[in-house]
């Protein structure tokens, strides 16, 4: 196997609250190849943006990565300085955020925006800057670019300022792109357009992606392998068909079977019962098993770590679902 471009390895990343401490993430370990992409999910609260601000060096107190590493290209960000993090942001590893919206500068033009990126991030002269700007307007289809560099964002729609937030984070062509809910403030129709978009150009430059999202069903069509957080914890990873076609841990199972089938025409719409529990005051056990339907004794009173399940699929439960095993 190709070296991988992140490994990282028992990260924690703790908030020391007034309340206590919320372990948002609790030892998560994950490898991501070259060109490869990767989808992080979970319910709201799983730690999915806290691995995502971790890998950028974006944790503010009272957080703080408390171990683990971040190997980037074998360089551990999660001891870097912030001198070299700012370096790395934006050139090496693009990041789109959750609420992005916030991301663009209102009273300057996008083009002002976009070249002061190249500008901090490569050595391309003037025109070489412009032609790279015009040129990833286009590729996340936004037409007549050249134009459109001189506006300002409010003069966009929601869905093409969406499309100019995703141009940027990738416009110095970054190793890899965190894409936190990209998508979730657009229409439907958008999303998946947009989604495209951005996958075929990550694709075209060699790099890694990883998207954050809870939509399973954008999860099947867009990445390559699938890691499924639980309370600061990875539940169960493998290669995307696989996962969702023979879920091993019963909280990826409950994730899959909530997703709507258009295939059926009375919605078979299952919740998974009860609520995340709050990570301040985690049990011991493991986390799921208030909510899981094969819980027994064990599950109680050993946290189950994560172990090869079939194949590539990993799953972090004493009694994993087996293959054509009814729910
Ligand atoms: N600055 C902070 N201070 C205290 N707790 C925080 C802070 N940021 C995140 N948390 C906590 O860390 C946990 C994980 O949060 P995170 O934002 O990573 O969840 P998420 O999986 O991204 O959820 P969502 O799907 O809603 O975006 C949550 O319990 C959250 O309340
Ligand atoms: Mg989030």
């Amino acid at each position: 196997m190709t070296a991988p471009l992140l490994s990282v390895r028992d990260l924690r990343t703790w908030f020391h609250t007034f309340a206590g401490t919320v372990k948002a993430v609790n030892g998560v370990s994950f490898d991501l190849a070259p060109g490869e992409v990767m989808g992080l999910v979970g319910e709201s609260g799983g730690g999915k943006s806290v691995v995502g601000f971790s890998i950028l060096g974006l944790i503010d107190p009272p957080g703080r990565i408390e171990g683990g590493q971040i190997l980037f290209n074998g360089e551990d960000l999660a001891s870097a300085s912030e001198d070299r993090l700012r370096r790395i942001r934006g050139r090496e590893i693009g990041m789109v955020f959750q609420d992005p919206m916030t991301s663009l500068n209102p009273v300057q033009t996008v083009g002002a925006q976009m070249d002061e990126v190249l500008r901090l991030h490569t050595d391309l002269d003037a025109a070489a800057r412009k032609a790279r700007c015009i040129e990833m307007l286009e590729s996340v289809g936004i037409s007549q670019a050249a134009d459109r560099l001189r506006a300002y964002p409010h003069q966009f729609s929601g869905g093409m300022r969406q499309r100019v937030v995703i141009a940027i984070a990738m416009l110095a062509r970054p190793r890899l792109l965190i894409a936190d809910e990209p998508t979730t403030a657009l229409d439907v129709t958008i999303q998946a357009q947009i989604l495209r978009l951005m996958r075929r150009r990550i694709a075209e430059d060699g790099a890694s992606m990883i998207l954050v999202t809870h939509d399973l069903a954008v999860v099947a069509e867009m990445v390559d392998r699938v890691t499924v957080l639980y309370c600061g914890k990875v539940v169960e990873s493998g290669p995307v068909r696989q996962v969702i076609d023979t879920p091993a841990h019963p909280y990826t199972r409950g994730l899959i079977d909530s997703i709507p089938n258009p295939a059926h025409r009375l919605p078979r719409l299952k919740q998974i019962p009860g609520t995340v529990p709050d990570v301040r005051a985690l049990p011991a056990g493991c986390a799921f098993r208030a909510r899981c339907p094969r819980a027994q004794a064990i599950c109680a009173t050993d946290a189950p770590a994560l172990r090869p399940h079939r194949g590539e699929q990993s799953a972090a439960c004493h009694f994993p679902v087996a293959p054509g095993e009814p729910a």
